[in-house]
């Protein structure tokens, strides 16, 4: 369970260095174990600074995080990930030198057998055989980055997988794919957590619970039922936000050679 309690992050203004802005402002929430949690909300309203002050890239002004009991407000990146927090970065960074395959195998903590590895990037719409040899570096083009990411957050397969933007850069075949793995890891239950920043209907439409974070401070909580009606995402004409029906294709029966 993850507990956000009263936590502030402050920034020195750009306009006056006297200044603080306010990006994140006394804000609480809980996370319950095997919940799927979809935080959405206008461009610049502090999602992407609430996953990092989880994760510990940032520094909160004041409040704390809890997970799982520890106070982890004070801990490192690196504790927090050892006791299960995981975030795929809303811009991942490249790894000059290192491949596809020396990823999976780190993220996954082990050596991971060839049929694993297709089927971690098959869940991202990527084929194994083109790439676990490839160096994620400045060759890749931003989505296969993201996806290379986002498949090693399923290698790890953390209590607490925190994903800021999967959609971004998957084009919607993969994207399909992708959401009945996200559904599938929620219903395979087990203590895990997902919280997903987004901005799309699909991924929305599976939470349990969606947060809309609008100028540092939680503006609504509640089901997919109670909010999306809110979003207004149909009645605005929202870009983006209506995708194909799924395809008929599994997990399952994605093959393990490409
Ligand atoms: N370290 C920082 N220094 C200055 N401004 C920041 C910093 N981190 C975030 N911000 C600002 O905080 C606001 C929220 O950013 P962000 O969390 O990325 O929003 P979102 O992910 O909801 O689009 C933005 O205006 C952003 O420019
Ligand atoms: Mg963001």
């Amino acid at each position: 369970m993850l507990e956000i309690k009263d936590l502030v992050f402050e920034v020195e203004s750009a306009e006056d260095p006297h200044q603080k802005k306010r990006i994140i402002d006394h804000l609480s929430l809980t996370i319950e174990d095997d919940r799927f949690t979809v935080i959405t909300g206008p461009n610049g309203g502090g999602k992407s600074t609430l996953a990092k002050l989880v994760m510990g890239i940032e520094k909160p002004t004041s409040g704390s995080i809890l997970f799982d009991g520890h106070d982890v407000t004070d801990m490192p990146i690196t504790e927090r990930a050892r006791l299960g927090i995981g975030y795929g970065f809303q811009q991942p960074a490249r790894f000059k030198g290192m491949t596809v395959k020396k990823l999976l195998d780190i993220a996954a903590g082990k050596k991971l057998p060839m049929l694993a590895c297709n089927e971690y990037l098959a869940k991202v719409g990527l084929c194994s055989a083109s790439y676990l040899t490839r160096e994620v570096d400045k060759s890749l083009s931003g989505g296969e980055v993201k996806r290379i990411e986002i498949a090693t957050i399923l290698a790890r397969d953390p209590k607490l997988a925190i994903y800021d933007e999967p959609e971004a850069g998957i084009d919607l075949w993969s994207f399909d794919r992708l959401t009945e793995t996200f559904r599938d890891i929620h219903e395979a239950k087990g203590g895990r957590s997902i919280v997903i920043i987004s901005h799309q209907e699909r991924i929305i439409q599976l939470a349990d619970e969606i947060v809309v974070l609008r100028g540092g401070v939680i503006d609504a909580v509640g089901t997919p039922e109670q909010i999306v009606p809110e979003l207004g995402f149909v009645a605005k004409g929202v870009p983006g936000c209506r995708l194909t029906e799924p395809t008929e294709l599994h997990i399952t029966e994605i093959p393990t050679t490409c």
